[in-house]
């Protein structure tokens, strides 16, 4: 079974890694590349899906009070509270991105942006993985 901190530092590389190819599609839309921007994202959605089905299936094989002390369970927790509604609202974000249904789009990119720069800051820089 994997160790607390290896469980963390594999989740911060993971949203490290999907946060970069976020800002590559913004990045995109900068250069007037709506397509790229479209593409970068269907990449993005299916690997942060994968990435939180994952870390709840592994929640699920492990046992959580042995491998996580509870600050760090506290921790996880606030993680999750912005990770689990950035999730939930990423089928929404691909749908109306994929349908051009720009307006909503870019209202539920506002809410979306803030989830996610919520479970950034607390996946990355509070949960301790030493
Ligand atoms: C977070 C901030 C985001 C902003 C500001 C944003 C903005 C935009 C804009 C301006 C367009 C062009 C719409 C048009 O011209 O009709 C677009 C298209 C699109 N977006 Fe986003 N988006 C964001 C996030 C996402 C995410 C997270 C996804 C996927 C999960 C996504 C998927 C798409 C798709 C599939 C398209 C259609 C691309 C195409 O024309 O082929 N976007 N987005």
């Amino acid at each position: 079974m994997p160790t607390g901190p290896t469980i963390i530092l594999a989740l911060k590389i993971l949203v490290t890694a999907v946060t970069i190819l976020l800002v590559a599609s913004l990045v995109a839309l900068v250069f007037k590349k709506p397509r790229l921007h479209g593409r970068i994202n269907t990449l993005f959605f299916v690997l942060t899906m994968c990435t939180v089905a994952g870390f709840e299936a592994l929640l699920q094989f492990v046992d959580v009070k042995a491998t996580f002390d509870e600050p760090t369970r506290d921790l996880l927790r606030t993680h999750l509270y912005f990770a689990v509604p950035s999730a939930i609202l990423l089928p929404a974000m691909f749908f109306t991105g994929w349908t051009r249904r720009k307006s909503i789009h870019l209202v539920l990119a506002v809410v979306f942006t803030t989830l996610w720069i919520g479970t950034f800051v607390t996946g990355v820089f509070y949960l301790p993985h030493n």
